[in-house]
């Protein structure tokens, strides 16, 4: 068992986090990460709806009695999707944690405060992560520029990003991007981090509502089969390597590109098709460089007793061995 600040806010028994991951994260896989010891968050965006989404929560009440959050994306879009409906729905739901990602939560916090939601917010850079702090985050998700997704605009990666996170904070805080095996656990703990959260990790598992060849795809690339897309928007985002991906970078490449020009390409629609269908050259697809520690395809509880069994020998023995030499 590894307790820290992180297994205490959250209640759970592992430092282990899944967020937010579109169309990935519903009930299936939330459920089976809460079942397993660790902190899961469903994608509120995943499901088009308030309404669904409550239909989703309460589906996933039904396969777990464990503690699971909702991830909401503040998306940097012009016609916004109903987060106060969204959020409704939680404070109706019973829901204790919301992961925040994206745009700053500031707007939304004092409508959380007041419902006893906590709130961890994702976000990739230390002034960030210090104003999450100020705003009255309870905790942060600290994202490295391996990760997949967003990464942010200033390329600092997880080494440097984790340490000066834990030097700037009081609230407890997660490492997130590049972690999928008991080394990158115990690496995070030992640079001041109260646990780690991964997505690419848990897109590979068993109970991802994922197609078999995109968790293959997932085992057969490595840490170099990742592409930045969209870096000439500045909304920069960490994907596989494959045809769509190339499409969008081609347009870019010729200059002046505008998100009309590669919407069709990187529409969620487009995304959810290649994630139910397999066709993995079809759409765009968040993906870190840790694809390069992937080589299986484990049931959720497997990996994370993997995770923390291994994080915790190499605590136990490796280090302390190294300490006292
Ligand atoms: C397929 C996929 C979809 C994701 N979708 C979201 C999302 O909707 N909202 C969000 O906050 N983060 C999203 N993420 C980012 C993850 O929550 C997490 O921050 C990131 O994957 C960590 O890096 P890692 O993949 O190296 O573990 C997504 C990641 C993946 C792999």
């Amino acid at each position: 068992m590894i307790k820290t600040r992180i297994t205490e806010f959250f209640g759970v028994e592992h430092p282990v986090v899944q967020g937010g991951l579109m169309w990935v994260a519903t009930s299936q896989l939330t459920a089976a990460v809460a079942n397993a010891g660790a902190m899961g968050f469903m994608t509120a965006l995943s499901f088009g709806t308030a309404d669904r989404l409550r239909e989703e929560i309460r589906k996933c009440r039904d396969m777990t009695d464990k503690p699971f959050g909702i991830n909401l994306t503040f998306l940097p879009t012009l016609t916004p999707p109903d987060y106060p409906g969204y959020i409704q729905v939680c404070v109706e739901e019973g829901i204790r944690f919301i992961e925040t990602a994206g745009r700053n939560p500031e707007p939304y916090m004092p409508y959380l405060k007041e419902a006893g939601i906590k709130v961890i917010h994702k976000c990739t850079s230390v002034r960030h992560a210090i104003k999450a702090q100020k705003i009255g985050c309870d905790a942060v998700s600290i994202d490295g520029f391996e990760c997949a997704g967003h990464p942010g605009e200033d390329d600092v990666t997880s080494l440097i990003l984790i340490p000066l996170t834990a030097d700037a904070l009081t609230i407890p805080f997660v490492a997130s991007g590049g972690f999928g095996d008991g080394r990158g656990l115990a690496g995070a703990l030992a640079l001041g981090a109260d646990g780690i959260n991964m997505g690419t990790r848990f897109v590979a598992t068993k109970e991802a509502p994922v197609h078999g060849n995109v968790k293959q795809a997932l085992v057969d690339h490595d840490e170099l089969n990742t592409r930045l897309i969209m870096r000439t928007l500045r909304n920069s985002e960490r994907v596989l390597l494959n045809e769509a991906a190339q499409n969008v970078l081609d347009i870019e490449a010729a200059g002046n590109a505008s998100i009309d020009d590669i919407r069709h390409i990187v529409s969620g629609k487009v995304g959810l098709d290649m994630i139910r269908e397999g066709d993995t050259e079809k759409g765009v697809l968040s993906t870190g460089q840790v694809m390069g520690l992937i080589r299986d395809v484990p049931s959720v509880a497997e990996l994370i007793h993997r995770i923390v069994g291994d994080a915790e020998s190499i605590i136990k023995r490796r280090l302390a061995a190294m300490a006292q030499a």
